[in-house]
């Protein structure tokens, strides 16, 4: 099946936030933030601003009816600053105005006096200065410290990798209105609306029932709606209480830069020892994540930091620490890969610099580590159905590496301002939220009597193709042609108390209970069709728009049986709860079994440096993934090759810059690169693994969201070989992204 949103994105008719028709009674928000990243706030003067002609009122928290409070996981974020600002870009005010250009001239109106604080920026500094989110955590196994002494090398480094801008193409938005008796219609980009109508009832003050969350699509996600769309949203709706009238609040890119937080930023300081057969015996890493000014989803993402920390290696003593470091920085979110990319990078890091310094091609190393059956996790999992092998042994057959290899030799031999470097990037991910309590959907299906069908879930689609996929499953239980269904939008009223869309599991966490509401119907129609064709419920099916019988199609149409059904009075509409089976996790002991299970995967990279510029050109990327048993092959090759392209953007181009006073230099496109169709690979190629897919998964078919983000990281290793060919003085350095500027100072360092 096509993605279902291509006839109208194509032709440009499909709606956003944006493209809503306003009230005409409709007002415009507009967000006054701190100019400054830490400090007491003496005084604000608003009088000019609020003296415009067409400004209608500036909220401040004192305008908070409810709690001024949209901490999610931990409880320390204000919607709006009191008395000190944390972070450059905070919200303190919101203006509304007539229109976006009285908002803007308000806005440039308001002087503020702070009182400058010390800004702290790093996660370094701030370990330095005991400044934290929450308390550290650990994993561990085996025993590590006494292992190190068993081993034949020992080698200690330190890694950087920088954060990532989300610049989904649709900025972060939301457009409220009021309805009767207090209640506020929200159309939101979020990827988590129960979220927003739990935050927006709190702050207000009222009800979640009072609240309904819209959402039609979003123009990308990437995480960075997960939690960080909720403010514009919860501050569009305090003023609709206030105010009556509808507001919409639409970020422009400047502001949406500015304001919302990033991938987070890691330093990170691993020990890793191998014995003379080049097992990896002992690891061991402390990871320091800046969190920002704010818990936000730090506390998740760096657990799931900890689960991802030996990447798709069996290591039998590990011990892994990482803390959430709290800075002046917009609080840093989730993004694709949720801190598992951060995790990944460290171990390869760390088998690079051991290859390096044995003499070893990387790859030898990594290939005598990977998974294999019933190896178990840090965290205690037991490994089954393992793709490492696999997905690896496959990628060097498929793709020829000894060729490829070869190839390289040879061209490096013959050019000299020009090198090539190769490199392996195997993947291994966990699918569920990492917080088991979360890991449960809902599906809500009305058969109509015309036979039509509508789809609700807590799916958010983001250009994932998710509502593709539910409508997928719904055409393959309910037997019906793709035309008689429709997917609804995500509503807080139709489905309630959802996940946000997130953790790459929203297909399998909706689709299965879509997959449970489909078949109930089914159960029901089948008596219903077995009274009209005078025949067994077991002999009945639903096929092509037709009742078949013994796997022949008959003259009873679907549209006949749901006559029927309602001339016998039969329900016709189905609710369905699904909640992931098998998982859990002691926090406690820091051991379970999080994962539904797990996504394998091996890419082969090849790039080209100019080594009188530095610049680089990634030849190809050749990739063996395990899919399980892909539902939608062309939706889900789309997914490998653009977590690729973002996954090389955060290794060699994607450069966030704060200045020591915590204000963002990377606040423009123009100082800010991100891939585009020049840096894009000039080939890549997905070959699906064979294997019989996974129960766990919606129709065996695995999750695809985040995974591939990993063959990324595989761009670093290939650029830095290709260094190192040029100028064997160049000392490895794990520091991302790898740009041209330090790829030119590696070349010509040392010499
Ligand atoms: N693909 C597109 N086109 N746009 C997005 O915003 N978000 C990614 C991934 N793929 C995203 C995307 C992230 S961070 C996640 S967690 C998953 O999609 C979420 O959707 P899924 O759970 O349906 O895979
Ligand atoms: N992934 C994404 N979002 C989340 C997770 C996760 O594992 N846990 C909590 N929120
Ligand atoms: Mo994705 S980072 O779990 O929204």
């Amino acid at each position: 099946m096509k993605n279902i949103d291509s006839y109208t994105h194509v032709r440009g008719e499909s709606l956003f936030v944006d493209d809503l028709m306003l009230r005409q009674d409709a007002l415009i928000g507009l967000c006054f933030d701190s100019p400054k990243a830490h400090g007491k706030i003496k005084s604000v003067d608003y009088s000019k601003a609020e003296a415009l002609d067409g400004v209608v009122k500036i909220f401040t928290y004192k305008d908070v009816l409810g709690e001024n409070q949209i901490g999610g996981i931990i409880p320390d974020e204000p919607l709006w600053a009191e008395d000190e600002v944390h972070f450059w870009g905070q919200p303190i005010a919101f203006i509304v105005a007539k229109t976006t250009a009285i908002a803007k001239k308000a806005r440039a109106l308001i002087t503020i006096d702070i009182e400058e604080l010390p800004v702290i920026t790093t996660a370094k500094e701030a370990k330095e200065k005991n400044s934290f989110i929450n308390a550290p955590r650990s994993f561990k196994l085996g025993d590590s410290s006494k292992s190190f002494s068993e081993c034949e090398y020992v080698f200690e480094g330190e890694t950087f990798s920088n954060g990532q801008e989300h610049l989904y193409l649709e900025t972060q938005g939301c457009y409220a209105v009021p309805l009767e008796n207090g209640n506020i219609k929200l159309t939101s980009s979020t990827q988590g609306p129960t979220q927003v109508q739990k935050t927006a009832a709190k702050v207000l003050g009222i009800p979640m029932h009072k609240i309904e969350v819209d959402v039609i699509r979003l123009g990308g996600g990437f995480g960075g709606k997960e939690d960080q769309a909720t403010p514009w949203a919860v501050m569009t709706a305090v003023a609709v209480q206030h105010l009556n009238r509808p507001v919409k609040y639409m970020l422009n890119r400047h502001d949406d830069l500015r304001m919302t937080g990033k991938r987070h930023p890691y330093s990170s300081f691993y020990k890793i020892g191998l014995t003379k057969d080049l097992k990896i015996k002992a690891f061991e890493v402390e990871f320091l994540q800046n969190s920002g000014a704010a818990a936000d989803l730090s506390p998740a993402i760096a657990e799931r930091t900890l689960f991802h920390a030996t990447n798709s290696y069996f290591i039998p003593n590990v011990s892994t620490t990482v803390f959430s470091c709290k800075t002046n920085l917009p609080p840093n979110t989730a993004f694709r890969g949720f801190g598992g990319p951060q995790g990944m990078f460290v171990i390869e890091s760390a088998i690079a610099d051991a290859a390096d310094k044995i003499g070893i091609n990387k790859k030898q190393i990594q290939e005598v580590n990977l998974l294999a059956e019933n190896d178990e996790f840090s965290y205690g999992q037991i490994a089954t159905q393992v793709e490492a092998k696999n997905t690896w042994f496959t990628a060097k057959d498929t793709f020829d590496l000894e060729q490829l290899e070869t190839e390289k030799t040879s061209f490096n031999k013959e050019n000299n301002r020009f090198k090539k470097g190769i490199s392996l990037m195997p993947i291994t991910f966990g699918i569920s939220f990492t917080n088991t309590q979360m890991n449960h959907a809902r599906a809500l299906i009305h058969i109509y009597q015309d036979g039509s069908v509508g789809i609700s879930t807590g799916a958010v689609e983001m250009g994932q193709s998710v509502n593709t996929k539910m409508l997928q499953v719904a055409q393959t239980v309910l037997g019906v042609s793709a035309a008689k269904l429709k997917l609804e939008t995500t509503n807080t009223t139709r489905v309630a108390n959802t996940s946000p869309s997130a953790a790459s599991s929203t297909a399998d966490l909706n689709g299965k209970a879509v997959e449970m509401a489909c078949n109930t119907l089914i159960e029901r129609l089948t008596e219903v069709a077995a009274t009209l064709t005078s025949s067994e419920e077991k002999n009945i099916s639903f096929q092509e728009d037709f009742v078949f019988i013994d796997g022949k199609k008959s003259t009873i149409s679907w549209e006949d049986v749901i006559s029927q059904a309602m001339v016998q009075r039969v329900a016709l509409t189905e609710n369905a709860h699904y909640a992931t089976p098998i998982i859990h996790f002691d926090k406690s002991k820091e051991k379970g079994h999080p994962f539904a299970y797990h996504v394998y995967g091996t890419a082969i990279t090849t790039t080209t440096v100019d080594c009188l510029r530095g610049t680089y050109e990634i030849d190809a990327v050749k990739i063996v993934h395990d899919f399980g048993k892909s539902m939608n092959l062309g939706i889900d090759i789309g997914q490998v090759e653009g977590a690729l392209a973002q996954g090389i953007g955060w290794m060699t181009m994607e450069e966030i810059a704060y200045n020591s006073d915590g204000r963002l230099l990377s606040n423009a496109l123009s100082t800010y690169k991100v891939p585009d169709i020049f840096s894009t690979p000039k080939i890549v190629e997905t070959v699906p693994v064979k294997t019989a897919g996974n129960d766990m998964a919606i129709q065996k078919s695995k999750a695809v969201g985040e995974p591939p983000l990993m063959y990324g990281i595989g761009a670093y290793f290939a650029i830095q070989e290709a260094v190192k060919e040029f100028n064997p003085n160049y000392k490895l350095k794990f520091h991302s992204p790898f740009t041209p500027e330090k790829v030119l100072m590696g070349l010509y360092e040392n010499q």
